[in-house]
C-alpha cells in the first residue's frame, strides 16, 4: 500500500509517531507536513524525539485565518495527491490540516482514513468541531478511540468501516513513558518537586481569543499558591501580549517555552494537578492518573469525567478554584484501548 499522511500541528506528530512506525514495516508512507506549526519547539523537536521520518513534502503554509490557511493547504496537497496517486490518505484529529487533507482526498476519490474519528463536543463554535464533522463525513475508514465516538458517528448515520481500536495517544504514552523518565531533566531544570506543582496548558481559541475569559483564568491562577509551571503555546503568548495582560499577579508561576514530548510526559506524570484546555493533555492526565481541571464548557473525552478524574469548569473563577482545591480520589476505570491501536489500524486496512 502507498499511503499519504497529512500532518501539521503538534498533537498530530505525537499521534502519527506510533502509527507510522507500524505502517512502514510493510508499506510505503509519504509524509506531507503542511507547516501549520513551524517553530522548532512546536514541530522539529517531535520528529527528532519520536523518530518520525522527515516529511517527504513540506508545504510551509504557516499561520493565517482559517480560509487562507486551509485554502493554501488544499491547493498544495491536491498537487501532491495528483502526482503521487496514493491508495489512501491518512489524517489525524481535528485541525485545519486534517480537514484540508481529507477534503482533497475525498474530491480525488482517494479513500480517507481518519484516526481519532467520532469525537464531538457538540459546540460548532469550536473550529475543531467543524473540522471533525466535515472530516468524518468524507472518510472511508473511521478509527475511533472510544465507544462514545462510535455512538456519535451512529447518531450521524455513519456506520460503515467504523472501528473502535483504542487511542493512539495511549500507544504513544506507553511507548515513551520510560524513555521520558530516563531522559527528561525538566524537573531539575525548573526546580520542580515531584507532586509539588500544578501543570498548566491553555491554547484553545475559545479561551485565548476572548479577553474576559483570559482575565478570569489569570484571576483564578492568582489565587493559587502552589507552584505552577506553564509551557506556553505561542498563540497564548501572542494573545496575552496583545491584550496587555501580564502575569505578575500570579504567584509562584514559571512560564516556560513549549516543551518536547518527553519533557511533557514528565511534567504530566509528576504534577499534583493539571489545568488545561488541551484535548491531548486531558487524556494524558487520565492515562497517568493525575487529577485534571479542564478550562472548557464541553469535552470530547467524557469518559475522563467519571469520579471527577477530570472536572469541567469553563472560565468561572469560582469553579476553577473549587476544582483545583477539590480533593479527588478517582479509580481511573475508563478504557482507551490496550496500547495496540496502531497495529490494529494497519491490520484492518491490510485486510481490506
Ligand atoms: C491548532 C488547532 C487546534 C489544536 C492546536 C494544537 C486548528 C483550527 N486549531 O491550534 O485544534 O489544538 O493546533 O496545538 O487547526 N504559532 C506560532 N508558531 C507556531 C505555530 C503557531 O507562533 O509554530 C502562533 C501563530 O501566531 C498562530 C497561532 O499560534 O497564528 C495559532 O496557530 P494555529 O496553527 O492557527 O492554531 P493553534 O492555536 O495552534
Ligand atoms: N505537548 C507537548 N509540549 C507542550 C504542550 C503539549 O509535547 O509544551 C503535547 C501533549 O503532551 C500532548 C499534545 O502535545 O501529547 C497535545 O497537543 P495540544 O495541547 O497542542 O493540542 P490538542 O490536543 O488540544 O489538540
Amino acid at each position: 500500500m502507498k499511503i499519504i499522511t497529512v500532518l501539521g500541528a503538534r498533537p498530530q506528530f505525537i499521534k502519527a509517531a506510533p502509527v507510522s512506525r507500524v505502517l512502514r514495516e510493510n508499506h510505503t508512507e509519504l509524509i506531507v507536513h503542511t507547516g501549520q506549526h513551524y517553530d522548532a519547539n512546536m514541530s522539529d523537536i517531535f520528529f527528532e524525539e519520536l523518530n518520525i521520518p522527515k516529511p517527504d513534502y513540506h508545504l510551509a503554509v504557516g499561520s493565517g485565518n482559517h480560509g487562507k490557511q486551509t485554502g493554501e493547504m488544499l491547493q498544495k496537497i491536491e498537487e501532491i495527491v495528483l502526482k503521487e496517486e496514493p491508495d489512501y490518505l491518512m489524517v489525524y484529529g481535528d485541525t485545519n490540516s486534517t480537514l484540508a487533507g481529507a477534503l482533497v482526498a475525498a474530491k480525488l476519490h482517494v479513500p480517507v482514513i481518519h484516526i481519532e474519528a467520532g469525537l464531538r463536543s457538540f459546540n460548532k463554535k469550536m473550529p475543531e468541531e467543524v473540522n471533525r464533522i466535515m472530516t468524518d463525513h468524507v472518510s472511508e475508514y473511521l478509527f475511533c478511540p472510544t465507544d462514545t465516538a462510535i455512538h456519535n458517528l451512529e447518531n450521524e448515520n455513519i456506520t460503515h468501516n467504523v472501528f473502535n481500536i483504542g487511542d493512539v495517544m495511549y500507544d504513544a504514552v506507553l511507548y515513551n513513558r520510560e524513555l521520558a523518565e530516563e531522559k527528561s531533566e525538566i524537573l531539575a531544570a525548573n526546580e520542580l518537586e515531584k507532586k509539588g506543582f500544578h501543570l498548566i496548558t491553555i491554547h484553545r481559541a475559545e479561551n485565548t481569543d476572548d479577553l474576559q475569559n483570559m482575565k478570569n483564568i489569570l484571576e483564578a491562577f492568582s489565587k493559587v499558591e502552589t507552584v505552577k509551571v506553564w509551557p506556553m503555546h505561542p498563540r497564548t503568548k501572542h494573545k496575552l501580549a496583545s491584550y496587555g495582560l501580564d502575569l505578575d499577579a500570579v504567584p509562584n508561576l514559571k512560564v516556560i517555552d513549549p516543551v518536547g514530548y518527553l519533557d511533557m510526559l514528565t511534567l504530566v506524570s509528576n504534577a499534583q494537578k493539571i489545568i488545561t484546555d488541551s484535548g491531548g493533555v486531558q487524556k494524558e492526565a487520565y492515562f497517568m492518573q493525575v487529577p485534571c481541571v479542564t478550562i472548557r464548557e464541553q469535552t470530547e473525552w467524557v469518559e475522563t469525567l467519571e469520579e471527577d478524574a477530570n472536572i469541567l469548569v469553563g472560565t468561572s473563577v469560582e469553579k476553577i478554584l473549587d476544582a483545583i482545591n477539590k480533593n479527588v480520589n478517582p479509580s481511573y476505570k475508563a478504557v482507551f484501548g490496550d496500547g495496540k491501536a496502531s497495529e490494529k489500524i494497519v491490520q484492518i486496512i491490510e485486510k481490506r
